[in-house]
């Protein structure tokens, strides 16, 4: 193996540090997370994972489409530190800090989104975006998707349209109306991609015709399925969907926690086709690692709220918004999302590539550095191989590849890099993708 390489793995997984602190953990952390490579992170830089054992491996995670700027980007570390020194926590208050972070990040979104408001989780935007939307209009009805992931809280799990964070907790909120979300490899319908909108706009008015009590607030929808299986609807679905809203004259969310900060070659998602929303959640990509995300909507929408209606202890605290500001700068001086753009064209193009020569690789996906692996045993039935997608993840751990998996069959392998990685190191990982996947026909 050539001796430049940046990823090496010298222990069985997990290596003996790594097996003694998961053991730990287990005894005293509950085991309430999903599956993953046996993996304990030490430190990372850019693209590059260090573990507590020593192995290096390339990251395509980014924690969970987090650390879009890459691992401890030295100007936020810098930032960061500066603002711990200086000031961890206040309530409520203003401070340079969070009036510098509110400007920049009013000044990055579409003009029409001219107010923010700083929280915690991306959980809290979202369930802050369905109250919004329930205060502004009167109405208690949202209109959710089958397949979409807004969080783990009690309304943002409701209007989410997957089961398992609602399997088992008795009744959800009520006042959701959920319909299908296009899913293009699984389509139940003939005629491509227009077929495919046609519908599900038309299962949109049906459902909304046999099921609304007549009290419909809003919509609430990702730009594209993350957790579902990063599933992206053919372009012309949103825009339908707004308009849909629109003629309605309720109000569109777009539940952006995932999608922005350049993580589709785009800023926004929503930037793909000129869509309006009347407010969005934005989380993750945000603090690049610092927990804060935000609610940002057009003033006279988030303006229906009073005063003392929406707080949190830690929102808007100013390391968080000395966080937000950085990011944005970095961003912004680093062309960041032009790097994603064409960074991403080049790694569909391989994986596409891969997929011809792969038994099992059944679909390729996504846009700039967001797209989804479909696993499948048989490319003919496209049968959902979830084992073999965790086996995969395994494998490409060995390999010096870092993976993780999402899918409501839990088969899609998540590909989303940090947007800084670099040439060689994409060239690195998709060889081991490629090595991986087809040692798995072996
Ligand atoms: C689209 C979307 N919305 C909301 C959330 C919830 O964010 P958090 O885990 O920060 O509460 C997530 C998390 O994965 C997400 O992907």
């Amino acid at each position: 193996m050539a001796t430049n390489r940046l990823t090496h793995v010298s222990t069985p997984l997990p290596g003996p540090k790594s097996a003694e602190l998961i053991e730990r953990w287990h005894r005293v952390e509950a085991d309430t997370t999903g599956f993953q490579a046996p993996v304990v992170w030490d430190s990372a830089e850019g693209a590059a994972v260090t573990d507590v054992d020593g192995n290096r491996y390339i990251d395509w995670t980014s924690g969970v489409l987090v650390t879009n700027l890459g691992h401890c980007h030295p100007k936020l570390v810098e930032v960061v530190r500066a603002a711990a020194g200086r000031l961890i926590n206040n309530y409520e208050c203003p401070t340079e800090s969070r009036v510098l972070a509110a400007e920049a990040l009013v000044a990055h979104l579409p003009r029409h989104l001219d107010k923010c408001f700083f929280l915690t989780t991306g959980s809290e935007a979202t369930e802050a975006c369905i109250r919004i939307m329930k205060r502004k209009t009167g109405c208690f009805e949202v209109v959710g998707f089958h397949g979409s992931f807004h969080g783990r809280t009690f309304a943002a799990a409701s209007v989410g349209g997957l089961a398992g964070p609602k399997r088992g907790y008795g009744p959800s909120a009520p006042g959701v109306i959920r319909v299908p979300y296009p899913y293009l490899y699984r389509s139940p319908v003939g005629g491509g991609e227009e077929g495919l909108i046609d519908y599900c706009m038309t299962m949109l008015e049906e459902t909304v015709r046999s099921c609304s009590a007549g009290s419909l607030a809003g919509v609430m929808v990702e730009p594209y399925l993350g957790s579902a299986g990063f599933i992206f609807p053919p372009i012309g679905y949103l825009k339908a969907l707004e308009q849909w809203a629109r003629d309605r004259g309720i109000l569109f969310a777009l539940d952006e926690v995932q999608s922005s900060y350049g993580r589709t070659g785009r800023m926004w998602a929503m930037e793909w086709e000129d869509l309006k929303p009347d407010l969005i959640a934005i989380g993750k990509g945000i603090g690049n690692g610092i927990p804060t995300s935000a609610v940002a909507a057009r003033g006279e929408v988030i303006g229906c709220l009073g005063k003392g209606e929406m707080s949190s202890t830690a929102g808007g605290n100013p390391v968080s918004c000395a966080a937000v500001s950085a990011v944005l700068e970095v961003m912004d001086s680093e062309n960041i999302v032009e790097k994603a753009r064409r960074m991403g064209e080049l790694i569909k193009d391989r994986l596409l590539g891969i997929q011809e020569k792969s038994r099992f690789l059944g679909d390729v996906r996504g846009m700039g550095m967001v797209m989804g692996l479909e696993l499948v045993t048989d490319k003919k039935t496209k049968a959902p191989a979830a084992d073999l997608t965790k086996q995969l993840i395994c494998r490409c751990a060995e390999n010096g590849l870092l993976v993780g998996s999402v899918g409501i069959f839990g088969n899609v392998i998540r590909v989303a890099p940090p947007l800084t990685i670099s040439e060689a190191a994409a060239d690195e990982s998709l060889e081991i993708m490629e090595r991986s996947l087809l040692s798995l026909q072996d």
